[in-house]
This record gives structure tokens, sequence and C-alpha cells, in this order.
């Protein structure tokens, strides 16, 4: 049993399944320090695992790893976060919900709002357990209050959707124009089972494009920009980080401040997300943190290419997640984080 508490106060107790994984090892870091819960449960994958340390965290969790036990996890924790492949979530979220807890998934399984889509694209889900709320939020935060299970947005929906959506909302894109994303990401991205296209001779010193017309995290940026796009991802040799750059239209002659002015807007309340303007935002200023930066160039022709990073890791996966929880238990969304 893991009892890692900064501070008698926190009442709120959280754990982590899928606690051996990328996304929550970093789950693990986070919520070891967050000053306003008690992490009370860390599962690794199944009931017979063996314990294991986790040298990344010594010092930073002193906790231990438990085998994988859904009533217990259901028991110690009044929210428990999913860090596991997407049929696994699919699998435990509907028993937790029953037991009572909130469940913030990180994985794909409830991202998708359409039925027939999501059978499609994650054919081990059931139905959207009833107050399911996608957790992109900085556009979410007034459902993620009440909601009793958070679909945590994917790595590239998120850098896509917060670069896209202060345009989409504003009305300043062209209709009918084609919405392009080329999106780079590291490899830490696929998780860290090795395959064959991710081990470190068949990453480094290249670039490919992968899941051309066919990633469900094309999907997933079309439902949240209700229309089509086309996205394509690519593999690049760092271990973590993505980096989109986005193809729209504006009206010809649409001025750069009005452009400017949409994102100012939308993100005057946003401690994460940070607008670089002319200066296109890197990767490197992002890595580790849950930021994610935009820039942005627009062109007399109503030609504009956006610019967005994030951390896959942490602004696309456990710091959203813990940002998300932050706005659920009622606490400033940047206790952990900053
Ligand atoms: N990596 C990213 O950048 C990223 C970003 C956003 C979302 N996500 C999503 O987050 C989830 C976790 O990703 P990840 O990159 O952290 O993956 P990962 O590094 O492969 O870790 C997966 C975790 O799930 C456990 N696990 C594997 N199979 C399981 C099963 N059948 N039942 C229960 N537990 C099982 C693993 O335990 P063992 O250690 O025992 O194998 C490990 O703890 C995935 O759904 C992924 O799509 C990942």
């Amino acid at each position: 049993m893991v009892t890692t508490n900064r501070t008698a106060a926190a009442t709120t107790r959280v754990a982590v399944a899928g606690a051996t994984g990328y996304a929550g090892q970093e789950l693990l870091r986070v919520l070891a320090r967050h000053p306003g819960v008690r992490l009370t449960l860390a599962t690794s994958s199944s009931a017979e695992s063996a314990a294991r340390p986790l040298p990344a965290l010594a010092k930073i969790w002193t906790g231990s790893l438990s085998p994988l036990d859904v009533d217990a996890l259901g028991r110690d924790a009044d929210i428990v976060f999913l860090a596991l492949p997407d049929s696994a979530s699919a699998d435990l979220a509907p028993t937790l919900l029953a037991a009572g807890a909130r469940v913030i998934d990180i994985s794909g399984a409830f991202r998708l709002r359409d039925d027939a889509a999501r059978k499609t694209w994650y054919p081990h889900s059931g139905p959207l357990p009833a107050g399911t709320v996608y957790g992109l939020t900085e556009w979410s935060r007034a459902d993620l209050r009440t909601a009793r299970m958070v679909a945590n947005p994917g790595c590239y929906p998120t850098t896509s959707l917060l670069a896209l959506l202060p345009l989409v909302r504003a009305g300043l894109l062209l209709p009918g124009a084609d919405i392009i994303i080329d999106a780079k990401s590291g490899v830490s991205g696929a998780g860290k089972a090795p395959k064959e296209h991710t081990h470190f001779s068949e990453v480094h010193g290249s670039l490919s494009a992968y899941g051309v017309f066919s990633h469900r995290h094309g999907v997933e940026i079309a439902q949240g920009v209700g229309g089509d796009v086309t996205f394509t991802p690519h593999l690049v040799p760092l271990n973590r980080g993505i980096l989109a750059t986005i193809y729209v239209r504006v009206a010809p002659a649409t001025p750069a401040s009005a452009v400017a002015a949409a994102y100012e807007q939308a993100y005057a309340e946003a401690p994460f997300v940070r607008l670089t303007g002319g200066a296109l935002p890197e990767i490197k200023h992002v890595a580790n943190t849950n930021f994610c930066d935009i820039g942005w160039k627009v062109d007399p022709s109503g030609r504009v290419i956006l610019v967005a990073v994030l951390d896959n890791l942490v602004k696309g996966a456990a710091g959203q997640a813990v940002q998300n929880m932050n706005v659920m238990i009622g606490l400033d969304e940047q206790v952990g984080l900053l």
C-alpha cells in the first residue's frame, strides 16, 4: 500500500493503474508531490505482477507497486487514473464508475462520442458512461467540475485542437477550406513496449510518416473541430515532444491582429497555453512541462500557418490529466504542475 501524503489536509484519494508505463510514471511523479491529493494505490499490469522498482522515481515517490486489483482501486480511491492500453481501460472503467470512483482515462477508449466511430476505432469500448467529458481542459472547464469520467485527449489532438479551436470558435476559418495538420512526435508517444519501427536503430537518424488516412487521432481531431481534417503524423528521433504545423485559410486580407485577438481571447485565463505569435515555438521549450506553446503567421492571401508544441507525456497525457483532476476537485488548475 502506498502512503505518500504531502499534506495531512489532502482528503482526495487518488490511484494510478498502469503506473509502470511512461504516462503512469509521469502521473506518479506529479501526484506524489501534489499538495491537494493523497496517492493511495499504484498498480502494475496484472494481478500476478511481481513487485519491481521504478528507479526514476526514487526519493520522489516512496510507495511501492501493487498488483492490478480493480476492487482495491474502486475502494481506495476517489479518483482513479487509467494509464492503460485502450482495451484494458475499456474493461476497467465501467467497474470503477459503478464502485463510485471518478475516472480519468488517459487511453483513447472513451474519447469518440459517436458510437459507430468508437466501435470502429476502439472495438473494445462499450457505451459512453454517463457523465463522460472530453477533457481538453482549456475548453471543458465547466463540464469537468461535475464529470464522473474524463476521456483525456490524445497527444496529437491536444496539440492540434489547442491551436485550431480559437480560430474555429471565432468563426475565422474560411468555410470549406482544407485543414492540413502535419505533426511530428517523439518515440515515447508509442509507449514503452519495444516494437520494430520504434526501436533505436530504426528511428535514430531517420524521419518517417505513418498512419496516413488511418490514424485514429485524425478522427478525434475532426470531432473536436466539427469537420474534416487531413492529418499526417511523423515519427522523429526524439524521446519526448510533439510539433504540429497546421495549414488553414482565413478570408483574404484578414489582419494578423484579428488572428492574434482570437488566441488572446481564447487563452487569456489559460495558465498552460503560451502564445508566441510570430516567434514560432520549439519542442525544447516545452519538454518536461505542461505547457502548450502556439505561434502563427498570416499572409495577405489568407493563408495561416500555425505551429504548436507540447510534451506528449505531460500536456499530452499525465499533466493534462492532473490539470483536469484539479478542476474536478475545485483546485487551481496549476496546482502540482508548475
Ligand atoms: N505515450 C504517450 O505519449 C501517450 C500520450 C497520450 C495518451 N497515451 C495513452 O496512455 C495509455 C498509456 O500509454 P503509455 O505510453 O504510458 O503506455 P506504456 O508505456 O506501454 O504503459 C502501459 C501501462 O499499462 C500496463 N498494461 C499493459 N497491458 C495491460 C493490460 N492488459 N492490463 C492492465 N495493464 C496493462 C503496463 O504494465 P506493465 O509495465 O506491467 O507492462 C503499463 O503500466 C495508452 O492508452 C496510450 O495510448 C499515451
